[in-house]
């Protein structure tokens, strides 16, 4: 089963900061999974639609100016991070799960794993771009169709993993609420991997494993590795 560390090692530090991206890389992660939506025309790693859960700021993260959401504390003195600094920080070290969390991200996280590739020592192998916004998937397979693609959903579909199937994805990442073992099952009869969020007790550790799910995320990777 393979750790993933859910927004860097977020249970630990602030969530999708550098302090928590680094923790999970001291940890010895073999993937971290982070968040990136875009604004002033930079790719900004943060979960939330607006800031105030997560930093001293307010509003919608995409209508924001860089010169505010840069002046930001996102918790301990971090700052909200962006895609390419966290890539800095990696630098090919682990796998890197690159959530897009909304429309205009595709292109550019297109763009920017490609200069990783050139300037940071990532391969393409180490990349898995997931999204719940599909038809964003679906356009970056077709600016990066040599890079893994995670089709998320936080539900249980009619027809189970085949979305997945259509999108092209690698693996299916589905929220522990909704996987059962039938799920499980059409997906891996499909090829596809089931990777499930957020898993941070051993006691749900255990049911993912009996049911053959791949990896997890999870805040808190230090009590799995
Ligand atoms: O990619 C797994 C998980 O991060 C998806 O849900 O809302 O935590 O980004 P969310
Ligand atoms: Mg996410």
């Amino acid at each position: 089963m393979q750790i993933i560390a859910h927004r860097g090692a977020s249970g630990l530090a602030p969530e999708n900061t550098l302090k928590a991206m680094a923790k999970a890389l001291t940890l010895g992660v073999s993937a971290i999974e982070l968040d990136v939506q875009a604004a002033d025309d930079e790719l900004w790693v943060f979960h939330d639609r607006r800031l105030e859960r997560c930093t001293n700021g307010k509003g919608v993260l995409t209508e924001q100016s860089r010169a505010y959401l840069e002046q930001l504390d996102a918790g301990e003195g971090e700052v909200i991070p962006t895609l390419w600094q966290v890539m800095e920080i990696i630098a090919g070290r682990c796998e890197l799960h690159i959530e897009l969390k909304g429309a205009d991200t595709a292109d550019a996280v297109a763009a920017l794993t490609r200069r990783a590739e050139a300037e940071l020592g990532f391969t393409p192998g180490q990349w898995v771009v997931s999204s719940f916004h599909h038809p964003e998937l679906a356009r970056f397979a077709t600016l990066r169709p040599d890079i893994r693609l995670g089709a998320l959903t936080a539900n249980l579909p009619l027809n189970l993993a085949q979305f997945a199937d259509e999108l092209g994805a690698w693996s299916l990442n589905c929220d522990v609420d909704f996987v059962d073992r039938i799920l499980v099952e059409d997906a891996h009869q499909r090829g596809l991997r089931v990777l499930v969020y957020t898993i941070d007790y051993h006691e749900d550790y255990e049911k993912m494993a009996s049911m053959g799910v791949d990896g997890i995320f999870t805040n808190r990777p230090d009590r799995f590795l």
